[in-house]
């Protein structure tokens, strides 16, 4: 079989270059190119090359920042670096980040092909020396992280009853139900009201615990258990003072140590894009973002997509619209249209279920398995887990038939 081979390099000609001469090589499959960091950890995330030919120039992050993160995002790829010069510094640096080799140019075309190719043998016998499944023979989980740019959209009504039914649902297979949730609402988190928990432990305590280095024993320990559904949750910090200690690190450290024991982590995010919610988008394999009917959020929707699109690829990217059934006068082919979506999903408006299940603090999946609402939202936990979903697909009737205005506003 071909080696699958990705060219990160930030220079337009030496990428195509790059790519010209592998492409020339019936051993080597060339499965897409990037031009920054960011972009390369993504399509290196997604299609999971065995080989990431990463050029030192690479923009918009550090090189040994994109070799880690690819260590941690990908990381049954080999990482061969190409680097002006021979700064052996550098090379020790990018070597102990993960990177399998280094290369100083000008590397020749024989050169290049010899690495690739050792580089890829070495990486299939530490494969199988360490078995086909990871870590105690847990397959890593998926990282949903719930999204949205507007405040109040119902970001953490999803977050948490998605939460719970997912982890009702896996309760009882024999993967147990290990499923966790992280409100990553730093300074003004309610996971824990809508859960009615009593937290002994927060982020904030684990941040500062786990300052120098975090493992999945730790996080288990900082997480409260939601008796009734089996759900474990890391709860925001009790006062928003202690958001400041809460870095992009303690997020990455947090989620990629979840990510071994739990086959789901729910991640509810705050509507501003501070670098701790994107270094959630970034780990997450699906980001749910949230939606209403009304023009403000649409538009605010419409922004976030045209960013999050240039960000991630397009499949991770799923729209839920909120409070569907609303009578405002917009329809919901106008929203698909508008913001270029199909929606994965919609939500009822339910305002004496919702409201009553928050001041309860019992989320309404269980307190009211059989309304239109609660349903809706456990289709889509057991749609995440590859079942059929026990409801239809949510089309709305009574919708008010009415004009076209959101086109014009969005297609001037
Ligand atoms: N589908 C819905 N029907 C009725 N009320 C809702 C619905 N979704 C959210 N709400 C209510 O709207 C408010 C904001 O929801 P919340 O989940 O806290 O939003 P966010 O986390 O995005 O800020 C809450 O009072 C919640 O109970
Ligand atoms: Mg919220």
């Amino acid at each position: 079989m071909a080696i699958s081979v990705l060219v990160a390099d930030a220079r337009t000609a030496s990428r195509q270059e790059t790519v010209a001469l592998l492409q020339r090589d019936r051993t080597i499959d060339v499965i897409g190119d990037a031009s920054d960091g960011r972009e390369a950890v993504e399509i290196a995330r997604t299609l999971r090359p065995a080989i990431v030919l990463l050029d030192g120039s690479i923009m918009g992050m550090d090189t040994i920042a994109v070799v880690e993160s690819l260590q941690v995002n990908s990381p049954e790829s080999g990482v061969i670096v190409v680097i002006d010069g021979t700064n052996l510094d550098l090379m020790r640096s990018l070597m102990r980040a993960g990177a399998r080799d280094c290369l100083a140019r000008p590397v020749s075309e024989q050169d290049l092909l010899s690495t690739i190719h050792s580089v890829d043998q070495a990486m299939q016998k530490q494969r199988e020396a360490s078995g086909a499944t990871g870590v105690a023979g847990v397959k890593p989980g998926s990282i949903i992280a719930v999204y949205s740019p507007q405040g109040g959209s119902g970001k953490s009504m999803l977050a948490a009853n998605l939460g719970v039914a997912l982890a009702r649902e896996t309760g009882s297979n024999a993967q147990k139900g290990r499923v966790a949730l992280v409100d990553l609402n730093l300074q003004f988190g309610d996971i824990d009201l809508m859960l009615n928990l009593n937290p002994e432990n927060t982020i904030a305590g684990l941040a500062q615990k786990g300052h120098s280095g975090m493992d999945a024993d730790l996080v288990e320990q900082y997480l409260t258990v939601h008796e009734e559904s089996g759900l474990r949750i890391l709860v925001a910090p009790s006062t928003p003072q202690y958001a400041e200690g809460i870095t992009v690190y303690t997020v990455e450290q947090v989620i990629e140590s979840l990510r071994e024991n739990y086959q789901y982590v729910i991640v509810d995010t705050p509507s501003q894009l501070q670098d701790t919610t994107l270094a959630a988008l970034d780990a997450a394999s699906t980001i749910l973002v949230l939606t209403t009917l009304d023009l403000l959020a649409l538009h605010k929707t419409k922004t976030a997509l045209e960013m999050l699109r240039q960000l991630y690829v397009a499949d991770k990217i799923q729209v839920i619209l909120n409070r569907a059934n609303s009578e405002v006068g917009i329809k919901i082919d106008e929203v698909e249209s508008a913001l270029g979506v199909t929606l994965r999903g919609q939500i009822p408006s339910d305002g004496k279920i919702v409201v009553t299940s928050v001041n309860e603090g019992r989320p309404f999946v269980l307190s009211a398995p059989t309304s239109v609402i609660a349903r809706r939202i456990t289709s889509l936990a057991q749609e995440t887990l590859g079942r059929e979903g026990v409801t239809g697909s949510g089309k709305i009737s009574d919708e008010p038939e009415r004009s076209n205005f959101l086109k014009r506003w969005f297609n001037p």
